[in-house]
């Protein structure tokens, strides 16, 4: 599969913005009437599909409630019809989890909440741009379209992510996952692992009672990503490492956030910490020898990272980041894993929200590779991550976790 290679001409972006209020749409036309996209209105998912017809949009900014079509229906048509059209939608806190909704379905990208400020807006829209930008950079497509066939998330993630928002019981969530039996033997497995405790679950529904509907989530998209490839003994030793790397992120840090910042800012954030690294396991499978020319400049020169050797090696701008983003985009994913992805080696480029979270997600994998390659050192020198306000405490504790998760280590694949 092709995919389009970026347009030539520059031109401006356009943004369409939808609501059933013709005072709001007016006061949008104004309020960005100087700023460096064209603004698009329509009164209605029907008004709004007519111009899509005609119009190359970029973005799509939907209100929720309106009369007849509502948000998330507009959303499905756009989705269907125009998939690499942004989909943003715009909720009152009141029905701020039709929004969350809308993000688990794949519908949106991302939400605001209603009233919002022009220039918040505007930052969004920009911040968007310049992602879509980067990914749709030559060097990246390139990188792509070098790939026969794109892999894609399993439409089983898709639907227990839907039966999951419908609150459908544990037995229907279980039934799904068993529709799939490749997919549920692999399941098992990892449920199986050490990493759970757990040694003799023989089935979905046991798992799912067991571990619970979150890790049972967990553990299904991370095999979703990884279903449709294949993995030689080589390769499978090295995807093994970044499982356990991110299963161990995935463990830590809702407990650092949480330590910080107080709440939870999103329901499934945690998951971010499975995927952020998708770009290596896609590098890993299908451009093994640069991968491992990677792993090998960075065995030479212990001072730099996965990702520095890319930058050394000239891979800037496609490099596991841009890679891994690529793809969590092109599944749909809510925007908070496509920028874990784009922006953990850079978390200060990452959009507002998201900042704080990322900058942890930073620090927790610098800490995380540190000490596995100490792993035979008994006594290790922390110097270099005690100045980023992460008290004593909690950094020793997950030094244990991380120790203790390394030995209990995640078995993804088996070796059939
Ligand atoms: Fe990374």
């Amino acid at each position: 599969m092709q995919i389009s290679k970026s347009v030539k001409e520059k031109r401006r972006a356009k943004v369409l913005f939808v609501d059933d209020e013709i005072s709001i749409l007016k006061s949008i036309k104004r309020g960005f009437l100087y700023s460096d996209f064209e603004v698009l209105t329509a009164q209605g998912g029907s008004e709004g599909l007519n111009i899509l017809e005609s119009e190359a949009v970029d973005i799509v900014i939907t209100d929720y409630r309106m009369p007849g079509m509502d948000g998330s229906q507009f959303l499905k048509i756009v989705k269907e019809k125009y998939p690499s059209i942004n989909r943003i939608i715009l909720s009152g806190f009141i029905e701020k989890s039709v929004a969350v909704d809308s993000l688990t379905r794949g519908l949106a990208s991302t939400y605001m909440l209603k009233p919002w400020q022009n220039e918040e807006i505007e930052k969004k829209i920009n911040h968007i741009l310049g992602i879509r930008k980067t990914l749709k950079s030559k060097k990246l497509l390139d990188i792509i379209n070098g790939i026969e066939n794109l892999p894609t998330l399993s439409n089983i993630y898709s639907e227990f992510m839907e039966a999951v928002n419908n609150e459908k019981s544990m037995t229907e969530v279980s039934k799904i996952i068993q529709k799939d039996p490749s997919i549920a033997t692999k399941v098992l497995h990892v449920a199986n692992s050490a990493f759970y405790g757990m040694n003799s679950c023989s089935s979905i529904s046991q798992a799912s009672v067991t571990l619970g509907l979150d890790t049972l989530h967990d553990i299904l998209l991370t095999i979703s990503v990884i279903n449709t490839m294949n993995w030689n003994s080589d390769q499978t030793r090295h995807l093994q490492y970044i499982f356990t790397h991110s299963f161990i992120m995935n463990a830590l840090l809702p407990g650092f956030y949480r330590e910080k910042h107080g709440a939870l800012p999103f329901k499934h954030f945690p998951s971010i910490g499975l995927t952020y690294e998708t770009g290596k396991i896609i590098l890993l499978q299908y451009y093994p020898g640069r991968y491992n020319f990677i792993v090998e400049n960075a065995g030479n020169n212990r001072n730099m990272g996965f990702y520095e050797n890319e930058l050394a090696l000239g891979f800037q701008g496609h490099t596991h980041q841009e890679i891994g983003a690529f793809f969590l985009d092109y599944w749909n994913l809510p925007e908070i894993f496509v920028e874990a992805s784009l922006f953990h080696h850079n978390p200060e480029s990452s959009s507002e929200p998201y900042k704080e979270l990322i900058k942890l997600l930073n620090f927790i994998d610098r800490l995380i590779d540190y000490i596995w390659y100490y792993k035979d050192t008994r006594i290790i020198n922390l110097s270099s991550f005690k100045n980023e306000n992460i008290p004593e405490k909690t950094l020793n504790q997950a030094i244990v976790t991380i120790r203790k998760k390394f030995n209990d280590h995640i078995s993804i694949l088996t070796t059939d």
